[in-house]
């Protein structure tokens, strides 16, 4: 089986068949990573590069390891010892470290597009870890992994994103992917966080957190992207915390079971609660090493190796 298209740009335009292969693929990976020897063949003869423009632990870390379990060689390229600091452009770079044989580009970059725009002037994969506020596939991808695992089926699940929605790319890429597989989505945040247009992807929008958690299945809480926050979009962290934190009492209305996730870097303490990050319901570290399964699956569907 293959994937329609030769990049991962984002989950908007991926058919719905590709979402499923690329989760049922994981799912054999994580044999894979039950073994005591984590090592397989499958990608050998086979190079990728990360290339992030930006800072990252998850994404690029679990892309790492993904191809090294799967025996593909590994280049990193580190923009701030790189000539990118000489001003080298993006194309340039690019087609620089293509030039030496790589199979597969995967990018980090704060423009929104950047990937799509490499994806046409690069005859290597080109892997989108993250585009500005557009899109993180990958993100979106082992997220929805996460969600199967503990309830079965998206189809029909409540899930409630909550936090800072207008600069997240995990957002919308949690909102394309489970629009696609039959969630029902509500996404909540102060108003200046949460651009009404959202609406018309098929989510509810909220601006209390209270009534999008209610009855919830899956509560997944984002970052705060401080960095972003030039235009004084919320009054202070604290405040945020206050108004807006996802916290015990808060959670308490979800469902019974419900299932808290958190792309991670958590801020404790703002957009959510020190001790429910930790709590038995929270599969935060699970996605984490879910993430590496996923990852081995795009790898294993994009780059083509022999049998696992
Ligand atoms: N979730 C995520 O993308 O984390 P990193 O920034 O650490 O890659």
């Amino acid at each position: 089986m293959r994937l329609a298209a030769r990049h991962i740009l984002d989950l908007e335009s991926m058919p719905v068949e590709d979402v499923r292969l690329i989760l049922d693929t994981a799912d054999s990976m994580q044999e894979i990573l039950s073994r005591e020897i984590k090592k397989v063949p499958t990608l050998r003869g086979k190079s990728v590069c990360t290339l992030f423009y930006e800072a990252s632990t998850r994404t690029r870390t679990s892309f790492e390891m993904a191809a090294k379990y799967m025996s593909a060689d590994t280049t990193s390229i580190a923009t701030a010892t790189s000539a990118i600091q000489k001003g080298e452009t993006l194309l340039d770079t690019a087609r620089t470290i293509e030039a030496m044989g790589v199979d597969m580009l995967i990018m980090r970059h704060p423009v929104s597009g950047s990937c799509h725009f490499l994806s046409r002037h690069v005859s290597a994969s080109v892997i989108n870890a993250g585009d500005g506020m557009h899109e993180h596939p990958t993100q979106g991808l082992l997220d929805l992994f996460t969600m199967e695992q503990h309830k079965g089926s998206i189809a029909g699940l409540k899930v409630a994103i909550i936090g800072d929605i207008l600069h997240s790319r995990v957002a919308r890429s949690n909102i394309w992917g489970l629009v696609k597989l039959g969630a029902e989505v509500r996404v909540a945040g102060p108003a200046t966080l949460v651009p009404p247009e959202l609406e018309h992807l098929g989510v509810k929008v909220y601006h209390r957190v209270e009534p999008a958690i209610t009855g919830a299945d899956v509560v997944n809480v984002l970052r705060l992207q401080l960095e972003r926050q030039q235009r004084g979009l919320f009054p202070s962290a604290r405040e945020y915390a206050r108004y807006f934190g996802v916290n015990r009492a808060r959670l308490g209305l979800a469902g019974t079971d419900v299932l808290l996730m958190h792309p991670g870097p958590m801020n404790r303490g703002v957009e959510i609660g020190s001790d429910i990050a930790d709590a038995p319901f929270s599969a935060i570290r699970q996605q984490v090493t879910n993430g590496v399964a996923v990852r081995m699956a795009i790898l294993y569907l994009l780059l083509g190796g022999a049998e696992a």
